[in-house]
């Protein structure tokens, strides 16, 4: 091979080179900053197995009493519980709807196939079981249910079993709950509390408190402020969690395809009903890296200076934005 053609190759196979580096720079730029709520996946939205299919083995009596521990956890595990007295009376299903199967009702569809992974939260990686004694701890503001124990046991059983068709690795569409879109204003409970007057509080009270059970063990509107209600370390704590959630869920019998709230209607109600009193429970191990906490953290420390209200209640895109600057100064 003559210098010259040598040289002409080498020329070659760089350009090529920094050409491929381009694309992927660029895809990496557009996947961070792909506007929020409006990822729409192609593939169809996951439907959980059928509770006919669970077998009638040991295995499958596992399954049907995990079941029945998410939905009727207080009854089991609540304030006047059968079991054990660790939880504050509602249940799991009160979050995860259809007992963890209903499409964007923060089902565990994409639980057994992540798990255990790493979470920022936590700082390390997760079990599927440390990650249910969160929800007990913060979710239901009690105490940790035995890892070893017949109920731990079940309700593992039952969330493998819901999440069995689900390929490894894989969160499916329709799993979790659906991120909604950032307002470009912070969220207002002045609003909000013109919603829930309109929309909520029939059911949960205008006192948030709910409504028991005619036995008292458990609910039959859960709260949302409150004693008895999620405390300061929950998932629902956090504006996105909120709004999503209600978004694609409430008032009861609304659905992702039957929305009955808009964007802004989700994200204000969720200031109103956080806005309000609540257990606070500080958990003191929780993110060992603050840079990795969520925008909309509802308290400090933070790694950037945006004040604590804006994390609170937003807007969250200048937030966003710098994180995404600072991640492309890395990456670059
Ligand atoms: C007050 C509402 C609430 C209650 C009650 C609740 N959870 Fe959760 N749970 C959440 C929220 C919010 C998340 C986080 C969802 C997200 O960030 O997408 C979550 C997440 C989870 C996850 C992880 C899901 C995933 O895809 O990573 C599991 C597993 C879980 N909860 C189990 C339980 C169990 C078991 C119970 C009952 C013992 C329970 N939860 C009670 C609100 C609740
Ligand atoms: C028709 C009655 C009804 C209305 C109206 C209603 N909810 Fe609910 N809500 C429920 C019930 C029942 C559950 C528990 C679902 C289950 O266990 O299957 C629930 C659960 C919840 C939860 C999770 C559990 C908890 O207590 O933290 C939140 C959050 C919530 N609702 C917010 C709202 C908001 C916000 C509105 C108004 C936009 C609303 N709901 C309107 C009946 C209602």
């Amino acid at each position: 091979m003559s210098r010259r053609t040598f040289l002409l190759m080498l020329f070659a196979v760089l350009a090529a080179l920094s050409i491929v580096e381009l694309v992927i720079r660029r895809q990496r730029v557009k996947e961070t900053t792909r506007p929020l709520g409006q990822i729409a996946p192609q593939d169809s939205v996951w439907i959980a197995p059928d509770t006919s299919r669970i077998p009638v083995s040991e295995e499958g009596s596992l399954v049907r009493y995990g079941r029945m521990l998410i939905s009727n956890t207080a009854y089991y595990l609540g304030p006047r519980g059968k079991v054990a007295h660790i939880s504050n009376g509602m249940n799991c299903q009160n979050c995860h709807l259809d007992a963890g199967t209903k499409p964007f009702g923060n089902n565990y569809g994409g639980v057994f196939s992540t798990y255990p992974k790493f979470r920022e939260r936590r700082g390390a990686v997760e079990t599927i079981v440390q990650r249910i004694n969160d929800c007990f701890q913060r979710s239901l503001g009690g105490s940790e249910l035995d890892s070893t124990g017949h109920e731990m046991q079940a309700i593992l059983a039952y969330i493998k079993w819901v999440g069995y068709n689900v390929s490894r690795g894989k969160k499916p569409y329709g799993s979790g709950i659906w991120q909604p879109q950032y307002l470009d204003r912070a969220a207002d409970s002045a609003r909000g509390e013109v919603v829930y007057a309109n929309k909520c509080s029939k059911c949960h009270g205008p006192e948030g408190r709910g409504l028991m059970n005619p036995d008292s063990t458990t609910y039959l509107y859960p709260p949302l402020w409150g004693d008895n209600s999620y405390n300061s370390g929950a998932g629902l704590f956090r504006l996105s969690r909120f709004a999503g959630y209600v978004r694609d869920n409430m008032p009861l019998g609304a659905s992702y395809k039957n929305r009955q709230l808009s964007e802004e209607e989700a994200w204000d109600v969720a200031a109103y009903v956080n806005s309000k009193p609540r257990p606070r429970k500080t958990f003191r191990h929780d993110w060992p890296n603050i840079a990795l906490k969520p925008v909309d953290h509802p308290f400090g420390p933070y790694s950037d200076s945006f004040p604590e209200l804006q994390h609170r209640l937003g807007p969250f895109m200048p937030i966003q934005l710098v994180r995404e600057a600072s991640l492309k100064k890395k990456s670059s």
